[in-house]
């Protein structure tokens, strides 16, 4: 796979997945926009690392949850490369509560980041697709909005949305040859499922066939994939990247 001719914009690109996608497709020649948050000395060692592989790579902060964040991440990337191909929506955060005990702020803020943050990201980048006549939005979902969990109705209405929204992208784009997909990860070891107790932690073995957590990798080969020409002929997909949690 040979992405050297194009730009990247990984959102939440500063740690764990995003991080690790963020890598490889620098790795394969992209020149790669790391969008943060908060964590900015994260985000300036992804932009080290990927620009130690031969590329340019830039960081980006922005709150992709508001449309300044999302316009401030799109626009640096554009203004630097004046283009933008592949956008990467993998910013993501969980407000975990039961339903009776979960409030209207950790409803939205989840909602905001996972699913809004999305939409507004893609509405600015296929701007870029559009006029380019070429793109690839990767949408990262999850099992839960597959599945359902409980204690993470937000969560799963998010993850569940961004199959909708992939879809719905896919054939608004499919006559620009722009395509949109989703990857739904498993359980990956990232900040965001180290707060596992070890009781819950040999459940949740218990449920994967291929009998380990995943690595922040194992997604990015699929993220690296679905950017490629190898995938052009696929849109509007989910791409479970789970070991084998959730058989279709
Ligand atoms: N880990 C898993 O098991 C798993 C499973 C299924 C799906 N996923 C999904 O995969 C994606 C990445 O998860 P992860 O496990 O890699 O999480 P993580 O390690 O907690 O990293 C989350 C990333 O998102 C960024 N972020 C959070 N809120 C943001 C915002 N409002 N604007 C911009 N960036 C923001 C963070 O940036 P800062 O550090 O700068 O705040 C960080 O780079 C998420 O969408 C998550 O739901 C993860």
């Amino acid at each position: 796979m040979d992405l050297s001719d194009r730009v990247v914009l990984v959102t939440g690109g500063s740690r764990g997945i995003g991080r690790a996608s963020a890598l490889k497709l620098a790795g394969l020649g992209a020149r790669v926009a790391v969008n943060y948050n908060q964590n900015e000395e994260a985000a300036a060692e992804v932009v080290a690392a990927a620009t130690a592989s031969g590329t340019d790579a830039i960081m980006v902060r922005g709150d992709v949850s508001t449309r300044e964040g999302a316009e401030a991440a799109v626009k640096a990337t554009v203004e630097r490369w004046n283009r933008l191909d592949i956008l990467v929506n993998n910013a993501g955060i969980t407000r975990d509560q039961l339903i009776m005990r979960l409030s209207e702020d950790d409803w939205d803020a989840v909602l905001d980041t996972n699913l809004k943050g999305a939409y507004l990201c893609s509405k600015l980048a296929s701007r870029q697709m559009l006029r380019a006549r070429w793109g690839r939005i990767i949408n990262i979902s999850s099992v839960v909005g597959q599945m359902g969990n409980a204690g993470q109705s937000n969560y799963a209405a998010a993850k569940a949305g961004l199959l909708g929204l992939t879809k719905s992208l896919a054939r608004e784009f499919a006559s620009k040859n722009i395509t949109a997909n989703a990857i739904a990860p498993g359980w990956i070891e990232t900040d965001i499922v180290s707060g596992l107790s070890d009781d819950a932690r040999k459940f949740v073995l218990g449920q994967i066939p291929l009998g380990r957590y995943g690595e922040p990798d194992d997604v990015a080969g699929a993220v690296a994939f679905l950017a490629s020409d190898a995938a052009a002929y696929i849109t509007g997909q989910t791409l479970n990247v789970d070991g084998g949690m959730v058989m279709a």
